[in-house]
């Protein structure tokens, strides 16, 4: 898994090289026209695309078209220049003009510019030509360059009213032209080329063989490394509307950064990738073991803790966790059969999605890791590697009580052997001595949480065994008094009525549970719905007290058992159970009186009639009328189990 997990940075890594390596930046396009589809390529400030042109200044909007200027951009910039000038771009733009005079005299100009910022100078009308303004004119701040088709005579320098100049940093060309065959203003299209060849601006103007103008320019001295290209254009008192109606653009590439760059990019991008990948893992391993230890430092801090397992043990025990091994799955994960040192062992692999997370894995393992008895499910180990929890029981290989007692179970067979009656009190017997130790025995109260058939195993001679504690709550000693945690929990069926109400766990919701549980095993009947507060149709104990209101309490034991129990142990059983499933949760007997009831110390508990309706909140025994008392012999004690 490591392997490939670095195999993928590797990869990823060689990928970002190749890519840093095949960075490109040059700039090509060509408009044939300008049109709202690809209007989006260019950035306007002051300026527009109407009737499929630019509208340099911007002509079409109604207002006087007197002393404006606009610049029309593209919005990707042009390397012109990298590696401290030594690498020098070269470019052609063709593009045509059309110019037309608004006035008896034309006015301004257009100029084609390459510019550092694309932003079009505030006051850049009438002389200005949008290419600089009586500010920044001369200065090199300007970080432009343009070729101007000056409409205009604005001043002294000027030699004309139609010529093109070459403009660097300021209006005042360094070179200007007249045009004597080409009107630049009155309408027509005018063909321009501008080539730069990273020594001489060349322009040619209607006639593409020869150029009109040449000069020797270092661009790179007066324009940064990356440059804009557009055009500008203003009109004075005198107007006219510039439009560029079509645009093509070619530029060189020299690549987007310095060759060293980019080699150091190609190396170092690899290199990086790699570092944080042997980093995240090198992390992961570490939060792995951290939390190894966190974990491992809390089990340990109990008494009795069990073994530590390792992954590759328990995997070899399972067979690699085969299905084959399966012996079932619960709602905290799949547990499997497996043999360690010739010894059979149950494996159970808390899944990753199951609400069992760290917290409960923790206080499985140390909570019935601490505890011993022989009506539990002993826990021999524990395992938690590379974010797998497990857990190591004795193998227990009767399964669990629920397959002996439900009629509908789709795996009990006809062939199935159910329990006769003196193992089913024997499994009663067992399950409370275990719940007694629970709450009453062991130093820490322990409540089990989550007490149901499914929940007790049989060992090899049917002795019941309390186990799965996934939901279980240790209760410190010096809190003994509140024994209660936070938190609902448990299976719908065996939730006390109060449950939903006090919203934790109690003693006495424990003891609902059992009450339930030994019901269950009387009668061979799923205990039913339940869960709905204040409604016990459809429920075990609901039909219980119904059969009992008609004085027919027997009926309710297992037909399977063909009769074959003693009538007196069966109604103490039922009796029993239905006090534990007492509405009133202080009227429930406690385990200990269970255990005296159950070996003949204690007469069974009295009960009404009929089945007392759940109030809320519960009154404690001494403001209940007095049709409930734990005194008072309604029936004979058991006196055969205590010798078993
Ligand atoms: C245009 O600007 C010039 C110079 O600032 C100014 O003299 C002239 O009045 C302006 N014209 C209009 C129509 O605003
Ligand atoms: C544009 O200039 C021409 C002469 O070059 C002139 O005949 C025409 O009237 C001018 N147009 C306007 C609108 O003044
Ligand atoms: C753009 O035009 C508006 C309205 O004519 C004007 O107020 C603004 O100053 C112009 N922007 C520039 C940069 O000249
Ligand atoms: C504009 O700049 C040039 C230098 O490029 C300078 O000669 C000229 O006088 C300036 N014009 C104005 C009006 O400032
Ligand atoms: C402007 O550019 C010139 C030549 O490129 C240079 O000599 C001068 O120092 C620059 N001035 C400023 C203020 O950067
Ligand atoms: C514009 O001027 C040029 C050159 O003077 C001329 O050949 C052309 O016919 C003129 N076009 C219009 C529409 O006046
Ligand atoms: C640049 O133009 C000059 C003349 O203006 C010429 O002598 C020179 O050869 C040209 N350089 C290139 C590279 O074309």
């Amino acid at each position: 898994m490591c392997f490939s997990l670095m195999a993928k940075f590797l990869i990823l890594a060689i990928l970002m090289g190749s890519a840093a390596h095949i960075q490109v930046s040059s700039l090509h396009f060509n408009f044939q026209s300008f049109t709202e589809q690809n209007r989006n390529e260019l950035s306007f400030d002051n300026s527009t695309v109407a009737k499929s042109a630019i509208q340099v200044t911007y002509d079409v909007r109604g207002a006087p078209i007197t002393n404006q200027s606009g610049r029309a951009i593209y919005k990707d910039q042009f390397q012109l220049w990298r590696d401290n000038k030594n690498v020098k771009a070269t470019f052609s733009t063709t593009f045509v003009l059309n110019i037309l005079n608004q006035t008896a005299q034309p006015g301004e100009g257009l100029a084609f510019v390459i510019a550092g910022n694309k932003d079009l100078p505030e006051n850049s009308e009438g002389q200005w030509l949008g290419i600089v303004n009586g500010i920044t004119n001369g200065t090199n701040q300007s970080q432009i360059v343009a070729i101007e088709f000056d409409t205009k005579k604005s001043y002294e320098q000027d030699i004309n009213d139609n010529h093109v100049g070459l403009d660097v940093n300021s209006v005042y060309s360094i070179r200007q032209v007249p045009l004597t065959r080409v009107n630049l203003a009155n309408g027509t299209d005018i063909k321009v080329q501008v080539r730069y060849d990273g020594q001489n601006i060349t322009v040619f103007v209607a006639n593409m063989e020869t150029p009109l103008l040449s000069e020797p320019i270092d661009l790179s001295e007066y324009l940064p490394e990356k440059v804009f290209v557009g055009f500008s254009a203003s009109t004075g008192d005198d107007t006219q509307l510039n439009c560029v109606k079509s645009w093509a653009f070619d530029g060189s590439d020299i690549g987007g950064d310095s060759k060293a760059f980019r080699v150091l990019i190609a190396v170092l991008v690899p290199a990086v990738v790699l570092l944080a990948g042997v980093a995240f893992y090198c992390w992961r391993r570490y939060r792995a073991r951290e939390l190894d230890d966190d974990i491992e430092g809390l089990i340990n801090g109990t008494n009795l803790a069990p073994k530590k397992f390792r992954l590759k043990e328990l995997k070899k025990a399972t067979g690699n966790f085969n299905p084959k091994n399966k012996l079932g799955k619960g709602g905290f994960g799949t547990v499997y059969k497996g043999i360690w040192r010739n010894k059979e062992i149950a494996v159970k692999r808390v899944s990753e999605t199951s609400r069992q997370g760290k917290q409960e894995f923790i206080a499985e393992v140390t909570t019935i890791g601490s505890l011993r008895h022989r009506n539990l499910v002993k826990l021999i180990g524990w395992c938690y590697e590379r974010h797998d929890f497990l857990l190591v029981y004795e193998y227990m290989p009767n399964g669990s009580l629920d397959k002996f007692i439900f009629y509908d179970e789709t795996n009990s067979g006809p062939g199935e052997v159910t329990l006769n009656w003196e193992k089913r009190l024997s499994v009663i017997h067992g399950t409370s001595q275990a719940l007694d130790y629970l709450h009453n025995g062991s130093e820490k109260r322990v409540l089990h949480r989550d007490i149901k058939s499914s929940n007790i195993m049989l060992d090899s001679e049917f002795n019941a065994r309390l186990g799965d504690f996934g939901l279980a709550r240790t209760i410190q000693e010096n809190l003994k008094t509140h024994h209660s945690t936070k938190e609902i929990a448990g299976t719908p069926g065996y939730m006390a009525p109060e449950s939903f109400l006090v919203g934790r766990a109690t003693i006495e919701t424990d003891i609902y549970a059992f009450g339930v549980l030994i019901l269950e095993v009387a009668c061979g009947r799923k205990p039913g719905n339940q869960s709905e507060q204040n409604s016990y149709n459809n429920s075990i104990v609901h039909w219980l007290w119904e059969l009992r209101r008609k004085g027919r309490i027997l009926d309710a034991a297992d037909s399977r058992l063909g009769g074959e129990f003693s009538e007196k142990e069966m109604e103490c059983v039922l009796i029993l159970g239905l006090a534990c499933c007492h509405p009133n949760p202080h009227l429930r007997p406690s385990m200990k009186t269970v255990l005296q009831v159950l070996s003949g110390e204690a007469d069974p508990p009295v009960l009404p009639p009929e089945r007392p309706s759940f109030v809320w909140p519960a009154m404690p025994p001494s403001f209940v009328e007095s049709d409930y008392t734990h005194t008072g012999s309604q029936l004979d004690p058991f006196s055969d189990l205590t010798g078993r």
